[in-house]
């Protein structure tokens, strides 16, 4: 774990880890987030491939989830995110970044087309992920099973509400979204999971020192051999360490 001083701090930690990621290799998959956290990565990226540090050339992208209802050109779906803040910027060929199509006729069968497309492309090499304050990775909600794969779910009313910010009224935020499964992201060959924010404080302390179960999503990470979390001060400052509450004479 990598403990940074703010948002630029992260960014530029997470960054470089991707460049390095992607310069020992002459291609990669690149499994790939949305949501607050991620957006000064992207800047980063895109200004260190403007100085020429690197090239997406050779890389495929696939998100981890879609909004259900949202066209692409919705400036809240996860396509316009994408594009606006990261593909448009960089030099990834059009028809190596994916996303799960949010308006597809049958939402189900874009659910195996699209784990159906990482395989055929080998793989995820390296998944870029954040976290919900509820522990949820992904759109995976507390609950969902740690051996599940591209499916469509239910958003919970927290995730909604924090999502809220961005539409004109909650009642505009989708109800369902696609969303890679646990099983499915626990393929990822590395692991980069970035926590920012105080209010993200509990779930990081449930990821480093809760039980491993399905009520918190995040904590089916423990499971796997190599992932890499970046955090900012005011996240890890936040996360309680299991009996330390006493040392404050609680
Ligand atoms: P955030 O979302 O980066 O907007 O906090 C993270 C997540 O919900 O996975």
């Amino acid at each position: 774990m990598k403990i940074v001083n703010g948002k630029d701090g992260l960014a530029k930690e997470a960054a470089n880890y991707i460049v390095e990621h992607l310069k020992k290799r002459d291609a990669s998959v690149l499994g790939l987030a949305t949501g607050s956290t991620p957006v000064g990565t992207y800047k980063e990226l895109i200004a260190m491939h403007k100085e020429g540090k690197v090239s997406f050339a050779n890389v495929h992208t696939f998100n981890l989830d879609e909004y259900v209802g949202l066209k692409n050109t919705d400036t809240n779906s996860y396509h316009y995110y994408m594009k606006e803040l990261f593909f448009s910027h960089i030099d990834v060929p059009e028809d190596q970044f994916h996303l799960p199509k949010g308006t597809a006729e049958d939402i189900e069968a874009e659910c195996h087309t699209y784990e159906k497309l990482i395989r055929q492309t080998g793989g995820i090499d390296l998944q870029l992920l954040g976290i919900g304050t509820n522990g949820h990775i992904g759109f995976n909600e507390p609950g969902t099973s740690f051996q599940s794969r591209t499916h469509v779910v239910t958003l919970d009313e927290s995730t909604r509400e924090a999502n809220a910010r961005f539409f004109d009224a909650i009642e505009d935020v989708p109800t369902h979204a696609i969303t890679m499964g646990i099983e499915s992201i626990l393929e990822a060959k590395d692991i980069l999971l970035l926590v920012a924010g105080k209010e993200k404080g509990e779930a990081l302390s449930e990821l480093l020192y809760g039980d491993v179960r399905e009520d918190i999503p995040a904590t089916a990470l423990r499971k796997h051999p190599s992932v890499t979390v970046i955090v900012d001060t005011e996240a890890y400052q936040a996360a309680k360490i299991p009996g330390e509450e006493n040392l404050y004479g609680g």
